[in-house]
């Protein structure tokens, strides 16, 4: 814990030295929380399937003094994961902290227009990776009696146009809970960050591509654009801040869970969405 009556100390390094996992850490949402943890003392984990952007957090993170490492794997697959906490393991001896970053939906349109193939390419995008990455990091946590998770969810549970990433995401809130309740005996919590409408300006890879470099297109682009219009305008007339939220505020929820600042929270959810929730 840090010495609440000190100016100096009060949140400024609240991770110092603990090894903290960002999954999806190269651009957008993940970009920004692999930089806040660094900034609070953290050493970093840039967990991604692409390895341009990966090599361009770490670079960030190095040239300000962040002791960080990129770990080039693909989440949809157990093996992406374990391989994941193994060089996590073998950099920096242990995990301390796992965010659950990859996600994000594919396509927006009614649920009768998915076929069986694009659900399943959701569920692999917007569940798996989460559920790979508690699964391979639970092993470690549990023999040190200590860890912090945090996984991303989304408003989109409550949302238009998307069914299967909300269905991934609704997931995410259960398996949060019921990890949070199975391992609080081991010194493990469990939270869950919802963003609402998030804005990302460094977006290289298209929220579109399934795999680097495939386009998934097949609405004509009117009909597309209507539901996608339909579907901001509807997240927008909910909010009570009437605006995009920023990466940094994910960031900032995010590494408030990381911390021992939350050593009491678990199997909990904060919605940080300008009040849509
Ligand atoms: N941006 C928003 O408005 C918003 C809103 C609500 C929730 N969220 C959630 O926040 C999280 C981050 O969103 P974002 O908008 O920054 O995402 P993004 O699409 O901009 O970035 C996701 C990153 O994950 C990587 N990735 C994708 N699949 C992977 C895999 N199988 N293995 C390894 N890496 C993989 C991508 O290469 C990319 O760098 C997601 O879980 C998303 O659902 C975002």
């Amino acid at each position: 814990m840090t010495d609440q009556l000190d100016p100096k100390a009060a949140g400024a390094r609240r991770l110092k030295d603990k090894v903290c996992v960002v999954t999806g850490a190269g651009q957008g949402i993940g970009r920004a929380i692999a930089r806040r943890l660094g900034q609070e003392g953290g050493k970093v984990v840039v967990a991604e399937r692409v390895e341009e952007t990966a090599r361009k957090t770490v670079g960030e993170l190095t040239d300000h003094g962040v002791d960080a490492i990129a770990a080039l794997v693909d989440l949809s697959m157990y093996a992406g994961a374990e391989d994941m906490i193994d060089q996590a393991e073998t950099a920096f001896g242990r995990v301390d902290v796992l965010v659950n970053n990859v996600g994000g939906t594919i396509w927006m349109k009614p649920f009768h227009l998915y076929s069986p193939e694009e659900v399943e390419l959701e569920l692999e995008r917007s569940l798996k990776p989460t559920l790979w990455g508690c699964r391979a990091v639970l092993p470690g946590m549990m023999e040190r009696k200590a860890g912090s998770i945090i996984n991303l969810g989304s408003q989109s549970v409550r949302g238009l146009y998307r069914l299967p990433y909300a269905a991934s995401k609704g997931g995410i809130l259960a398996l949060t809970k019921v990890l949070a309740m199975e391992y609080g005996r081991y010194g493990i919590r469990v939270n869950t960050v919802s963003p609402g409408g998030t804005d990302i300006s460094d977006r290289t890879t298209s929220r579109l591509t399934i795999r680097p470099g495939e386009m998934a297109g097949d609405l004509p682009e009117a009909e597309g654009n209507a539901y996608r219009e339909e579907m901001f305008d509807d997240i927008g007339n909910q909010q009570a801040i009437r605006r995009r939220g920023l990466p940094d505020e994910q960031a900032a929820a995010v590494a408030f869970l990381a911390s021992e600042d939350a050593s009491f929270v678990t199997g909990d959810v904060i919605n940080c969405s300008g009040g849509q929730s």
